[in-house]
């Protein structure tokens, strides 16, 4: 590992990544695998995690959120197809579709007529997915547009659909609402499913509806390992940059929103709210230290935050903290830091900042 000057990093492991993706080709047949990587890849480090895909040819396609991140995968030597999932807009970002041959999705009559417009002037054929409204209610297109768009496109030349998608909002958590959604995407895509290709799930919706699982599946969550059955790949670690003993009737941190109730034995680790270590772990959260849980106490602050190590009388400045992952047989994951923080596992690793390296391991 390289050395570094502040010993806080986010450990990204790579075996478990190729794991979880060849189960989720496993799991999913004959149909195609869209690896989610979004967001930095839901933190893991989108170009890092891209590349070693594409290279151990361990999905087929790539679904980004924006043409942003659907360039830099070019300019990284990404070849695979690219699906931006997010919404287009302002439609002059049709042209950096074409020339970075990037799959836009579709979610208006309006667009459909731009990227005609777009594709017609630039002499170019550019393909794109259409995205259905069935229950989001986020972007999507109603029964009746889908109809419309398809016919407009039976007249162009410029732009080809290659696939009709759609996206489960609970497929995690509520299973009569995903069959809701799931069959009134069969229903609005029956017409069409010898021309086009159908694409639907998530994680959740691959892994709970076998049905669901059309062409292709589009995963994140349990490719990054964060689901029963699968390898979690990201650990977030830090070391002990001072130790101190603190009296009983001390505060601690911030505000005095601890105060020790006996004299115990305090260390100072170098991570905070600044690494996207969230302040709401104060007081509530633990950390990992040789495989015990030592409490967090007072305020996390922007770049360090306190623990409770009185149990571990051993501990010494330069010890390893793990904040997520596992220690022996302790494990934090992010659900359960989510859990803390009335949020969920995603926004936990996505919030890690940019000034965490990232480590990658074979
Ligand atoms: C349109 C779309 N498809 C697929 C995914 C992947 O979801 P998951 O990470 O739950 O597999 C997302 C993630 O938010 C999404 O927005």
């Amino acid at each position: 590992m390289k050395d570094l000057f502040r010993p806080t990093w986010a450990e990204i492991d790579l075996n478990s990544l190729a794991y979880n993706l060849k189960k989720l080709k496993e799991i999913l047949g004959k149909s195609r695998l869209m690896f989610v990587v979004k967001a930095n890849a839901y933190g893991h480090g989108i170009e890092e995690v891209s590349l070693f895909a594409q290279q151990n040819r361990l999905c087929d396609w790539l679904g980004v959120s924006s043409v942003e991140e659907g360039l830099l995968l070019r300019q990284k030597g990404i070849k695979l197809p690219v699906l931006v999932l997010g919404s287009v807009y302002p439609m002059k970002n049709f042209q950096a579709f074409a020339e970075h041959n990037l799959t836009p999705t579709i979610s208006s009559l309006w667009g459909v007529k731009e990227l005609d417009k777009t594709a017609m002037s630039l002499g170019k054929k550019i393909n794109c997915h259409i995205k259905i409204e069935t229950g989001m209610n986020r972007i999507g297109v109603s029964e009746n547009a889908f109809k419309s768009i398809m016919s407009f496109l039976e007249t162009s030349r410029n732009v080809c659909v290659q696939a009709a998608y759609s996206h489960f909002s609970s497929a995690d958590c509520d299973r009569d609402y995903s069959l809701m959604q799931l069959n009134l995407f069969k229903k609005i895509t029956a017409p069409y499913e010898k021309f086009i290709e159908r694409h639907m799930a998530n994680s959740a919706g691959a892994l709970n509806f076998p049905r669901a699982r059309f062409d292709m599946a589009r995963c994140g969550w349990a490719a990054y390992g964060y689901v029963k059955g699968f390898k979690p790949a990201m650990s977030l670690k830090s070391r002990i940059v001072f130790i101190k003993n603190v009296k009983r009737g001390a505060f601690i941190s911030y505000n005095k929103s601890y105060k020790a109730a006996k004299n115990m034995r305090v260390a100072t680790i170098p991570a905070g709210y600044g690494d996207g270590y969230i302040r709401a772990f104060s007081n509530r959260g633990y950390v990992l230290i040789d495989g015990q849980k030592c409490p967090i106490v007072g305020n996390i602050t922007m770049d360090m935050f306190m623990a409770d190590i009185s149990g571990l009388k051993k501990a010494q400045v330069g010890d390893e903290v793990v904040l997520m992952g596992k220690s022996g047989k302790e494990y934090i994951g992010p659900d359960f830091l989510a859990s803390l923080a009335d949020t969920i596992g995603y926004e936990i690793t996505t919030l890690i900042m940019s000034r965490v390296p990232r480590i990658y391991k074979m």
